[in-house]
């Protein structure tokens, strides 16, 4: 059978899947055919029971680049399965990344029909929502991540929660790996902090808002944030890779009746993402998720925080253009009726970053620190404040030095880490 017709114009209908591929042994053309039968409808060797109909479904490999080895893919759309993400990644991110004829294989990019990105709900607030939600409007929203990660008790969580609001962070969240511990129940920890949130709205006159982690196996998931909810909860967040896909379907498709904000955390993504010839990129992961309906996801920082691989820039350069500067935010470019979603920059971050994180990654972001506030010399509300300090400054176009001479917080933030 043959796939690659390098003279085939893709229709509209029709869903392309780009590669990069390093073949092993074989030429590149014969792996290509490797690549697009297993991906599809092929094995290793002909089978008896082919017929003329289920040719009708092959692939057709219509764009070799050998110099960049770079490959594109166009599949006819009934070997898609409506509404059904598992599926699709089962296909063009599935049994193929272990084939013997790959040396290397990464993902890098899929365009998908409109017919099939209408088969999803797509994220149910979206960046109007929330914003809306949250009633502002002008800049971008700040958070913080309760540290140490894991170790503290429901009431100390609470406080800390409580003394970053207060100190000028607008959402605080849980971390990716605190869920309900023995020594931190998420019950009670849900409970006690949304007091404190109520606390802290009193205290300031602004919305305060907590995501509770309610990653777990996917009914407990479902009872968890039905929990926050009656608990007058606005928020929950996942992390999206290790609840998978069908997790995060199931967590979007139940929010129609919760109606919760969701927030997108994607620790373990690196295992998938950092390596730049093989994987699945963060290109794909990030429309994968907004397909689905999270409101909000981890992007990374552009290379301004602590996450990320000064061996593989390329990795970084690839977010960085895709997700920041490539016409317009990837999240936010227009994909039929799906709502735009917040990049969330996370990961090292502290007042002296946010210059120049704005400057690569624009105002309509979510800025979460952990350790940049929660590290403050004198504690979580100076470390809180700030972190808003700082980002008054830079909203009023004032060099961040200048204005912490008067600014006790945010010139003892500078002090220790520096503007960078
Ligand atoms: C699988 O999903 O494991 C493959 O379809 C195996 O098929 P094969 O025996 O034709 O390689
Ligand atoms: C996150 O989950 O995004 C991290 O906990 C960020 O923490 P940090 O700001 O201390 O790096
Ligand atoms: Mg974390």
């Amino acid at each position: 059978m043959k796939y690659v017709d390098l003279k085939y114009r893709p229709g509209r209908d029709e869903f392309i899947a780009e590669y990069f591929l390093e073949p092993n042994k074989l030429s590149f053309e014969r792996v290509c055919e490797h690549l697009a039968g297993e991906s599809s409808i092929g094995t290793w060797t002909e089978v008896k029971t082919m017929k003329a109909k289920i040719l009708k479904l092959r692939p057709n490999v219509f764009s070799i680049n050998k110099k960049e080895r770079i490959v594109k893919i166009a599949y006819p759309p009934e070997l898609f399965e409506p509404g059904n993400v598992p599926q699709l990644m089962s296909s063009i991110g599935g049994n193929i990344f272990g084939m013997k004829a790959i040396r290397n294989l990464r993902l890098l990019d899929i365009h998908l029909p409109e017919k099939y990105v209408r088969s999803f709900k797509g994220p149910k607030f979206g960046i109007p929502g929330v914003r809306e939600k949250l009633r502002i409007r002008n800049r971008p929203l700040l958070g913080t991540i309760v540290k140490p990660k894991l170790g503290l008790n429901e009431s100390e969580h609470a406080k800390s929660a409580y003394e970053s609001w207060t100190g000028g962070i607008d959402i605080v969240k849980d971390d990716e790996n605190l869920t309900d511990m023995s020594f931190n129940h998420f019950e009670k920890r849900v409970e006690e902090t949304l007091k404190m949130r109520d606390k802290a709205e009193k205290k300031t006159g602004e919305g305060k808002f907590y995501m509770p982690n309610v990653t777990g196996e996917t009914h407990e998931m479902l009872r968890r944030a039905n929990f926050v909810k009656k608990h007058g909860g606005e928020y929950v967040m996942a992390d999206i890779v290790s609840i998978g896909w069908s997790g995060l379907q199931t967590l979007r498709n139940y929010n129609d009746h919760f109606s919760l904000i969701i927030h997108a955390h994607r620790a373990g993504h690196g295992a998938l993402t950092k390596n730049p010839k093989h994987g699945i990129s963060m290109v794909v992961i990030g429309k994968m998720a907004r397909l689905i309906g999270v409101d909000q996801i981890h992007v990374g920082t552009a290379k301004v925080g602590k996450m990320g691989d000064f061996e593989t820039p390329e990795v970084e350069d690839e977010v960085e253009s895709r997700f920041i500067s490539e016409g317009g935010h990837l999240l936010e470019q227009f994909w039929f009726d799906v709502k735009p979603v917040f990049a969330v920059a996370s990961g090292g971050l502290h007042p002296g970053s946010i210059p120049r994180l704005l400057k690569k990654m624009g105002n309509n972001i979510i800025i979460q620190a952990g350790g940049g506030i929660h590290g403050h010399p004198k504690g979580s509300e100076s470390g809180a404040k700030a972190m808003r300090q700082s980002l008054e400054a830079v909203m009023k176009g004032i060099p961040l030095k200048d204005y912490a001479k008067n600014r006790k917080e945010l010139s003892d933030a500078i002090n220790k880490w520096g503007v960078k």
